[in-house]
């Protein structure tokens, strides 16, 4: 009788990837919604062929090790893998796998969501509701301001940049300027303007990191940029927490250098509750909740699945990070 694979997944995922998985291996879930303790990881590998992680679970040598030489796949649920040590899986032959566009739509739609919250002072509104602070109708009380003929900056034009221009062209913007290693041809189907980094700080007027985090990107959003960008400046960071440095982002934002900002993403990631940003008016803080809809949820678990039987089949997965025997 031929062996089923064993696969170790390291949280409860959504059931059109449970599902798939247990027609076809052996699977051991980590049965909780929370993290999954380091002992415990290292411990339930122990002779896996595959891995389904979470964007929490650093995998490095160490896991590798525990696991063993028959681990053929990591598969993270995720599009990032910066959590991933990719040269200890290439040293082991171990192929890695990510899940890249099924979740573009459901970040461009809340960076879309953060800008408006944030342009337009809607949680400081909410709040002074709730906190019975809405007194009579006042002209100036928190004004913010409209996208009409602003110009929007887009960090980053890959799948969530490109839909984050797409939603926003159509509230009237003047310009799109983006920055990205290249010019994009498909900037043409917003009229969308390759400029440098430089001219990309000074000239936006909302700015949105749509990134990833590399070595390139960390802290690119420091001192020196601030500096650069205009004091009416709205910043939105829905790429990854790293792309800014957060004590130049609490000094600009508290010297008025920039405006506001928006943030799904931060470093680190849960930001302590007495991280300073979060004593600010004008940073508005969701907790990495970009891809929380069920429909990119319930994809992303099921392709994190399909990865694993198409590599353990000898196949090239859909996110095909690191192919086993690189
Ligand atoms: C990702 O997929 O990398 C997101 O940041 C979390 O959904």
């Amino acid at each position: 009788m031929s062996q089923r694979y064993k696969v170790y997944v390291t949280r409860r995922i959504p059931d059109p990837g449970t599902r798939l998985l247990d027609s076809s291996f052996d699977v051991t879930f980590w049965d909780s919604d929370d993290v999954i303790p380091r002992e415990e990881l290292l411990k339930n590998v122990k002779g896996v062929d595959a891995i389904l992680c979470m964007l929490t679970d650093k995998i490095n040598d160490e896991v590798l090790e525990h696991a063993g030489p028959k681990l053929q796949v990591v598969s993270t649920m995720s599009v990032g893998y910066e959590h991933i040590d990719l040269k200890a899986c290439r040293e082991k032959g171990v192929a890695v796998t990510n899940t890249p566009n099924v979740s573009s739509d459901s970040v461009a739609e809340l960076t879309v969501a953060l800008v408006l919250l944030t342009a337009r002072r809607l949680l400081e509104g909410a709040y002074a509701v709730k906190n019975g602070q809405w007194g009579k109708w006042k002209p100036m009380w928190l004004c913010g301001v409209e996208m009409k003929k602003r110009t929007l900056g887009i960090m980053g034009l890959g799948r969530i940049g490109y839909g984050v221009a797409k939603r926003l062209k159509p509230f009237g913007v003047g310009r799109i300027v983006y920055h990205d290693v290249q010019k994009l041809s498909y900037d043409s189907d917003f009229g969308g303007e390759y400029v440098e980094f430089e001219d990309l700080a000074k000239e936006s007027d909302i700015l949105c990191i749509c990134c990833n985090l590399n070595p390139q990107t960390k802290h690119l959003f420091n001192k020196d940029t601030f500096q650069k960008m205009k004091n009416s400046a709205i910043l939105i960071n829905t790429g990854r927490g790293g792309v800014i440095n957060h004590p130049d982002l609490f000094d600009a934002l508290t010297s008025n250098q920039i405006a506001a900002a928006g943030l799904d993403v931060t470093d680190p990631e849960p930001l302590p509750a007495d991280h300073p940003l979060l004593t600010l008016n004008n940073c508005v803080i969701l907790p990495h909740m970009g891809s929380n809809t069920w429909e990119s949820r319930n994809r992303m678990a099921e392709i994190a699945a399909e990865n694993i039987i198409t590599v353990l089949n000898n196949g090239h997965p859909k996110g095909e990070v690191l192919q086993r025997w690189n």
